[in-house]
C-alpha cells in the first residue's frame, strides 16, 4: 500500500540524513520490488514522458517513462541522482568530458527492481532495450526545475544548455513511433 505522499515524506525524511542519496536509494530500494503499489501512488504509465511529482529547493521527485527502444542523449543534472526501475530496464551509459567531446566510461543496466545512485557531476545517456514501456522513479538532490544544465548532441557531441521543449519533443516522437507501430502490429494481425 503506497501513495504518492507517502513516498514523498520518505524520500524528504531520507534526504535530510547525512548520506541523503544513500538514503534515499534504501527508500527506492523498498519501493521498486512492488511495482503494483507504485503505481497505485503514481498511476500506470501508458505512454512515454517526464512527469515531476514533487519538487522543493531540496528535494524534486520524478516519473520517467520510456517508450521501446528509446534512446535519451547525453545530458547531466548538476544534483545527485537515484533511479530506481520498477518496470521494464533501463541502460544507462555514463560519459566523461573529452577533447572531442564525451567518451562512455561505463554502462549501468538496470531492471525492474534495481536502484541505482548517480553524482551530481555524472553525465549519462539512457535506452530502454526492452520491447516495453520503462518505468522508473527518479528522485534528484535539490529542485531540478531550477537546475543549470547541459545536454550533448547524440551525433556531434557538442555541448549545448539543456532545453526541455527538445526532450519533450523526443518524448512525443517515441510516443508517434510506438503507436504506429501498435498500429501495424494489429493490422498484420488481422
Ligand atoms: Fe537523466
Amino acid at each position: 500500500m503506497s501513495s504518492l505522499d507517502h513516498i514523498v515524506r520518505r524520500c524528504r525524511e531520507g534526504r535530510r540524513e547525512r548520506e541523503g542519496a544513500k538514503a534515499v536509494a534504501a527508500v527506492l530500494r523498498a519501493l521498486v520490488v512492488s511495482p503494483e503499489d507504485v503505481e497505485e501512488a503514481v498511476g500506470v504509465a501508458v505512454e512515454a514522458g517526464e512527469t515531476t511529482l514533487f519538487t522543493s529547493p531540496e528535494l524534486t521527485v520524478s516519473r520517467l517513462v520510456w517508450a521501446p527502444g528509446m534512446a535519451m542523449y547525453p545530458h547531466n543534472h548538476g544534483l545527485w541522482t537515484v533511479i530506481g526501475v520498477y518496470r521494464g530496464a533501463e541502460r544507462n551509459i555514463v560519459h566523461r568530458r573529452s577533447e572531442r567531446g564525451l567518451d562512455d566510461v561505463g554502462t549501468l543496466e538496470l531492471r525492474a527492481g534495481d536502484v541505482a545512485v548517480l553524482d551530481e557531476d555524472v553525465i549519462h545517456s539512457v535506452v530502454n532495450p526492452v520491447g516495453e514501456l520503462t518505468a522508473a522513479l527518479h528522485v534528484f538532490g535539490g529542485d531540478l526545475t531550477r537546475q543549470p544544465r547541459s545536454e550533448w548532441d547524440a551525433t556531434t557531441l557538442e555541448e549545448r544548455p539543456y532545453d526541455g521543449d527538445r526532450v519533450r519533443r523526443l518524448f512525443d516522437s517515441a510516443n508517434t513511433a510506438a503507436r504506429a507501430h501498435r498500429r501495424k502490429e494489429a493490422e498484420d494481425q488481422r
